[in-house]
């Protein structure tokens, strides 16, 4: 790196994520509860009590800062409303925003900066989101679901079934969603390896304390991805496959095609967004099951019952528990002023805990009949693109494991992941 990348990428760290951990950290030792949510890593590992508590404060809770909100009445009202913007750098402010973005380096764009879908508005987000869609329809995903299967089973035949214990995480709720995700981008298998280092780099990049050595880390990985999806792309032009990659590269609506800044930040968000949060629903899921087993039962009963079990699954735990919003203008929210500017905190995991939408809320249900109401995809229009594909992997994914292996049982203690802003398993020892 030269000294002026570096230079570039320590003023993008400093203020994405070096003064809001400053921040976080000092006004979570003063002991406020909405930093505490954000970055304390105590709260990593149950964050719900704390949801609860803040939830008991009013429908948004404000500190000196900023705003957030726990309910699932004002946590929808943020996601479903085009006042509240994603913001395009992640910085507290307009002007740090706009320093942020003049930092970045091409060459290190990330999933999470523009041209992002997660970070544009309409009517560019309108355009970029029209085009990305047309390899999401219900028919392109269901066409996945054979090979889905295919895969799931070609894994669980290589799980020890004498009592042998393995980690599931790595030798199973890993593997399903970075196969899928590489064959949707066209990615050989010999890649995989790299893709599950690249996607582990870049679910950290979404926590906003991250330390500098970790962003380091996750910077040089990101430069690597994009030299790498660079060459991919090209050869996608010149020879495209039949994978969702492919069929981006050639899409045409009315004249309109992606960019090749937009494909690869396309590329690299699908990589970031979809394998992560995948992985983590699918280790979510197989840690509540085995902890619930009662649960179980009922679905060996009655295995129409998967799809439901899921939606709970994603309400219960949900796998991104955490998003933001900025106010594009002063507006009202649960009866309190907004300021333009402010940035509002959603709770997703706390609003799928909410007892005025949720019956029992902290009680796992597989029966649960309103448990799709959650807000684990998000709402409006950042919607989760991949909400289907990664519904059809988790069903998959849970049904196969738990029918081909009825011994399957615990074997020692779970770890979570130090993420916050995503929630999910490092580790989970078991033996089949
Ligand atoms: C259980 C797994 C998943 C969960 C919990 C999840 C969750 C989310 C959430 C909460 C958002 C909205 C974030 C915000 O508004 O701030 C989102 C957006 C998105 N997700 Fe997912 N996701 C999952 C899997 C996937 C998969 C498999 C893909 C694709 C392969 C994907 C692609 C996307 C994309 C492209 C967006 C941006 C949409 C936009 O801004 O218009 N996700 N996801």
């Amino acid at each position: 790196m030269t000294a002026a990348t570096t230079v570039r990428s320590a003023t993008v760290w400093a203020i994405r994520y070096g003064l809001p951990g400053f921040a976080i950290r000092a006004a979570s030792r003063r002991g406020d509860l909405i930093a505490r949510l954000t970055g304390d890593p105590v709260l990593r590992d149950d964050p719900f009590d704390a949801y609860d508590q803040l939830r008991a404060q009013g429908g948004l809770v404000t500190n000196n800062f900023i705003s957030a909100t726990a309910t699932h009445q004002v946590a929808s009202k943020v996601l479903r409303d085009n006042n509240f913007i994603a913001s395009p750098g992640g910085a507290a402010s307009e002007f740090l925003d706009r320093v942020l973005l003049a930092a970045l380096d091409p060459s290190a764009i990330g999933p999470v900066d523009p041209p992002s879908l997660l970070t544009i508005h309409p009517p560019q987000h309108t355009r970029l989101r029209k085009l990305v869609a047309h390899a999401f329809t219900p028919r392109a995903i269901g066409a996945l679901e054979g090979r889905i299967q295919a895969v799931a089973d070609g894994l669980v035949d290589r799980l020890p079934t004498d009592g042998t214990p393995f980690d599931l995480v790595e030798d199973y709720a890993a593997q399903l969603p970075v196969t899928v995700i590489a064959e949707i981008l066209g990615v050989p298998a010999a890649m995989h390896a790299e893709f599950l280092n690249w996607g582990n780099d870049a679910a950290a990049t979404l926590d906003p304390a991250l330390g500098y050595r970790r962003y380091r880390r996750a910077d040089r990985a990101l430069r690597e991805l994009n030299a790498w999806f660079d060459q991919h792309l090209a050869r996608l032009r010149r020879d495209p496959g039949d994978d969702l990659l492919s069929q981006l590269v050639h899409t045409v609506e009315d004249g309109d095609q992606l960019t090749d800044l937009e494909l690869r930040t396309t590329a690299s968000l699908l990589l970031g967004a979809g394998f992560e949060t995948t992985v983590n629903l699918i280790g979510n899921g197989a840690q509540l099951l085995l902890a619930h087993p009662e649960q179980l039962d009922k679905l060996r009963a009655d295995p129409t019952g998967w799809p439901g079990a899921v939606e709970e699954v994603l309400r219960y735990d949900s796998p991104v528990q955490i998003t933001a919003r900025i106010a594009g203008k002063a507006t009202e929210l649960a009866d309190r002023p907004v300021p333009k500017g402010r940035g509002v905190v959603v709770m997703i995991g706390g609003a799928n805990r909410d007892p005025d939408v949720f019956t029992d809320p902290h009680t796992f249900d597989v029966t649960r009949s309103n448990a799709r109401e959650h807000l684990a995809f998000a709402a409006g229009i950042h919607y989760c693109l991949g909400a289907q594909l990664a519904r059809l992997e988790g069903q998959v994914a849970l049904r196969t494991l738990f029918e081909r292996l009825p011994k399957l049982r615990a074997a020692g203690t779970p770890v979570r992941r130090e993420t916050r802003v995503l929630r999910g398993f490092a580790e989970l020892p078991v033996r089949g």
